[in-house]
């Protein structure tokens, strides 16, 4: 698949094979990951691999759609509330950058927001100065949704003087 494909067709995944994915693979597309955009080289990410008893005290409604492997992807603030901000941002690329290497491969993620209340922060041991971007899921998916409809790009530019 060309870079467009991989865009256009990745879809977040709700059900997952039992499949493991090889752990290298894994890591593999972390280092992809990393060359995000990241304004002032914070490299403000960083990465937890949720292990089953962690994995169970989240109790999600699905269990993550039975994925093999769960990661948290964290933010570390900055000196300011910009900088919080930009890392954030970059994290989200860095997420983004990493599923899409992952599909590349055949193999989906599902972007929970799950850890975002207190208590799950809690449970994952998020530090006080770190954002939460996201819960990952990751594994072969078991089924493939449909596009879902998205506006035309034309509604959403605008053309200043
Ligand atoms: C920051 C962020 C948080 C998300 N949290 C959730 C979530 O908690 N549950 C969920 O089902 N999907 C979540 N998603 C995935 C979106 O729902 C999904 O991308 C959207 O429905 C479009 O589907 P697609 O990615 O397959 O095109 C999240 C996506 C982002 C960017």
């Amino acid at each position: 698949m060309d870079i467009l494909d991989i865009i256009k067709s990745r879809r977040n995944i709700k059900k997952f094979k039992s499949q493991a994915v090889d752990l290298d693979l894994i890591y593999s597309w972390l280092e992809a990951a990393k060359m995000a955009p990241n304004h002032r080289l914070t490299e403000p990410w960083e990465v937890y691999f949720i292990g089953p008893d962690t994995r169970a005290k989240l109790n999600h409604k699905t269990n993550f759609g039975n994925a093999p492997v769960l990661i948290a992807v964290l933010s570390k603030h900055g000196a300011t509330a910009v900088e919080r901000e930009e890392n954030a941002l970059a994290t989200a690329c860095f997420v983004q950058n990493f599923n899409l290497a992952a599909w590349s491969e055949g193999v989906g993620t599902f972007w929970s927001s799950i850890g975002i209340t207190a208590k799950n922060r809690e449970i994952l041991g998020v530090p006080e100065d770190y954002d939460l971007i996201g819960v990952l899921a990751i594994g072969f998916p078991e089924i493939v949704p449909d596009p879902k409809p998205r506006t035309s790009i034309k509604n959403k530019i605008k053309n200043l003087p």
